[in-house]
């Protein structure tokens, strides 16, 4: 038997589109056990089939290790909201792939299972923190994921602004446009090269300053019901900064206080939604 939890992860911090990404204290636990047959406990009857990501993943991973597959018996405990951009099915990748891995004695590499795992979602940049923990920067070379972590201030807490509706990626990246400005994208690469020294001083000016981005967030601001309210009502009650929690709808604010979450919720009204505010660290 196998038991893991793997961690939500909140992806792009800005500028970073497709790269930056940071494993936060929200998880979804794991157990598997071999079976011969497939029996998933623990989540929606429209999830307990081969449909799973989870399983999917776990199919394509026992693919990888030339092992037949038979069936699994799988219990999830799951905290991590899905379309939700919080990184829901890079966690549930990432279970299926370490958990199947771990079932067979771990025969492949972390390296190979963090490609297979890339290769599932089409980039790495929330694979990366929910496979290796911590705040990470990936980049593809010749179709392979490199990724490295990089130190965050230890005062930087996370808050995430989880709202009551969903938002596909593939919905959130069809309004993105195909080709960008030589402006914009020098724009992006200095200020997400600023953000990995912002983030590792926790200076405030400096981050509030980093988080700027051109690529993506312009365009997708309009798919989020009530996001200037939110940000206004953020940025007034002193977050450092603010920005979309990787494809969205959740939204990011960095903070060093921890009262904020708290002063957050209770002046969270908006007009068209309702927003949970979670206070949450970086997981390692
Ligand atoms: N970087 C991705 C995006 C994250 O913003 O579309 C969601 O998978």
């Amino acid at each position: 038997m196998v038991k893991l939890r793997v961690p939500a992860s909140t992806a792009n911090l800005g500028p970073g589109f497709d790269s930056f990404g940071c494993a936060l204290s929200l998880y979804n636990e794991y157990t598997f056990e071999k079976c011969d047959h497939l029996e998933i406990t623990g989540c929606p009857v429209e999830y307990c089939n081969e449909r799973n990501l989870t399983v999917v993943a776990i199919k394509k991973t026992l693919q990888a290790m030339d092992q037949p597959w038979e069936g699994l018996k799988m219990e999830v405990d799951a905290h991590i909201p899905v379309s939700s951009g919080l990184g829901s099915s890079a966690a549930m990748i990432v279970a299926g792939a370490k958990g199947a891995n771990a079932l067979y004695g771990n025969p492949l590499s972390d390296q190979q299972l963090f490609e297979l795992c890339t290769e599932m979602e089409g980039h790495p940049d929330n694979i990366a923190p929910a496979f290796f923990g911590g705040m990470t920067v990936s980049v593809m070379e010749q179709g392979k994921p490199l990724t490295v972590r990089f130190p965050v201030h230890p005062e930087l807490r996370f808050l995430v602004l989880i709202p009551d509706f969903s938002l596909s990626t593939k919905m959130a990246r069809s309004v993105l446009p195909q080709t960008i400005s030589r402006a914009d994208a020098i724009f992006n690469e200095s200020h997400a090269g600023l953000l990995t020294i912002a983030l590792e001083r926790g200076d405030e000016a400096l981050i509030r300053a980093a988080m700027q981005d051109r690529l993506h967030q312009p365009y997708r601001r309009s798919l989020i019901k009530d996001i200037d309210a939110v940000e206004k009502a953020a940025m007034e009650a002193g977050a450092i900064s603010f920005c979309i929690s990787g494809a969205g709808p959740t939204c990011l604010c960095l903070t060093k206080d921890p009262t904020l979450a708290g002063r957050l919720q209770d002046h969270l009204s908006t007009p068209n939604s309702r927003w949970k505010v979670l206070d949450l660290q970086i997981a390692e």
